[in-house]
């Protein structure tokens, strides 16, 4: 069991370094397009700063390539500003740097219940490098590390592992968001209540098939839609029309299709269209897609038939939308399946990403057990893939 902020009782006068996921989804011009990320780590800030410590909190923002021009829209300045206005009665301090003098004396000068902001870990190389130099002069920042950052769990950039690494004999802990996606992953993996209903959608097989073996090995039933509908289909001989496709992974699917025998559910219905945009012409059919059409969408029959199915589980757990759920005319599948799951008595857990988007987007998140912040992570964590992250976090 790892040790959690909770048993840390003597943060008075600390600095504490506080690594979180602030990766928000952005606009273009840098605008936060989302600050679920952001919200979910005030509980472990707000604790800190309410025990008399100080906040250093560090994060990564996208994925800056080395260039200051392009780069820009990645700065933590927006990251600060709506920081502030979640925290309006805190001091918060955004540095321009993530490592240097000017970062150390802002951090040595930082008082009891303030915070400061560290700049764009990513715009500093040694980050992704894991370079040990660079993790040793954010380590000397701080009297405790906190990981928090569950969306980036299974990343070994220098914050997630090189610096916890460098703090070895301070306490080394994780916060009240990555405590709380563990216990629920956790129970999913190891004593999910039954049965164990599993609803896969998205775009390819192939960005998840670990993902898709471990819950085709574990669930009871598992509810297949979503363009990865398509090559399924395929693989089963049917006519798919002009669908989204993965041609190359034909095979794959007929595996997945025979471990997941009994199991899956592909839909019995579709809603196409005569070209890929909200504005085509949309009919519903069953079976096979016939010529020049596109599936966008699970159909009316698919979405009672798993409705259903969804009602009796005792854990259901959900990633990738069922259809292009973006064009609000192939958004009903994903938004009944939403529904659904919403009204569940059961365990109900939604991935991260877009799956998490989607649902927030129908106003139905307040009515999930719980919506991970992870993307890659929650896949990863759920195919079994252990984080290295948490290797350097102190055991109890
Ligand atoms: C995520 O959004 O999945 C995490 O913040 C990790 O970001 P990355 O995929 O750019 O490493």
């Amino acid at each position: 069991m790892k040790k959690t902020l909770h048993d840390l009782t003597d943060l008075a006068g600390k600095r504490v370094l506080i690594r979180v996921d602030f990766n928000v989804p952005l606009e273009a011009d840098g605008a936060i397009v989302n600050d679920r990320r952001i919200k979910a780590a005030l509980p472990t800030i707000e604790h800190v700063l309410n025990s008399g410590a100080s906040a250093i909190v560090m994060s990564h923002l996208g994925r800056p390539k080395g260039d200051p021009i392009k780069d820009a829209p990645f700065t933590m300045d927006r990251v600060a500003a709506r920081l502030r206005e979640l925290l309006p009665n805190r001091i918060v301090i955004k540095v321009n740097e993530v490592v240097g003098p000017a970062v150390s004396e802002t951090a040595e000068r930082l008082k009891p219940g303030e915070i400061l902001l560290l700049e764009n870990l990513r715009f500093h190389p040694g980050e992704q490098a894991g370079d040990a130099e660079f993790a040793a002069q954010i380590a000397a920042l701080g009297d405790v590390y906190v990981n928090d950052a569950f969306g980036t769990c299974h990343r070994k950039d220098a914050s997630m592992l090189a610096v916890p690494a460098a703090m070895t004999g301070k306490p080394r802990v994780v916060g009240f968001l990555v405590g709380k996606e563990l216990q629920i992953l956790d129970q999913l993996l190891a004593h999910p209540p039954r049965p164990l209903v599993s609803i896969l959608g998205g775009g390819k097989v192939s960005d998840k098939i670990g993902f898709i073996k471990a819950l085709l090995t574990r669930a009871d039933k598992v509810l297949i839609g979503g363009a990865m509908t398509y090559t399924f289909l395929k693989a089963q001989g049917l006519a798919i029309g002009n669908s989204r496709v993965e041609a190359d992974k034909l095979d794959l699917a007929k595996e997945l299709l025979a471990l997941g025998a009994g199991k899956i559910e592909l839909p019995i219905d579709h809603l196409i269209a005569d070209k890929p945009e909200a504005s085509a012409t949309t009919k519903v059919v069953e079976g096979e897609i016939p010529e020049g059409w596109f599936g966008m969408d699970i159909g009316p029959k698919t979405i009672a038939k798993y409705a259903e199915v969804i009602k009796t589980g005792g854990t259901v757990v959900w990633n990738g939308p069922l259809g292009k759920y973006e064009d609000e005319p192939f958004s009903v599948g994903t938004k009944q399946i939403a529904e659904a799951m919403a009204a569940s008595n059961g365990i109900t857990i939604v991935g991260g990403g877009e799956t998490a988007d989607a649902v927030e987007g129908f106003g139905l998140d307040g009515k999930m057990k719980h919506v991970s912040t992870g993307g890659g992570a929650f896949l990863e964590y759920v195919e079994g893939t252990p984080f290295a992250a948490l290797s350097v976090i102190d055991e109890k």
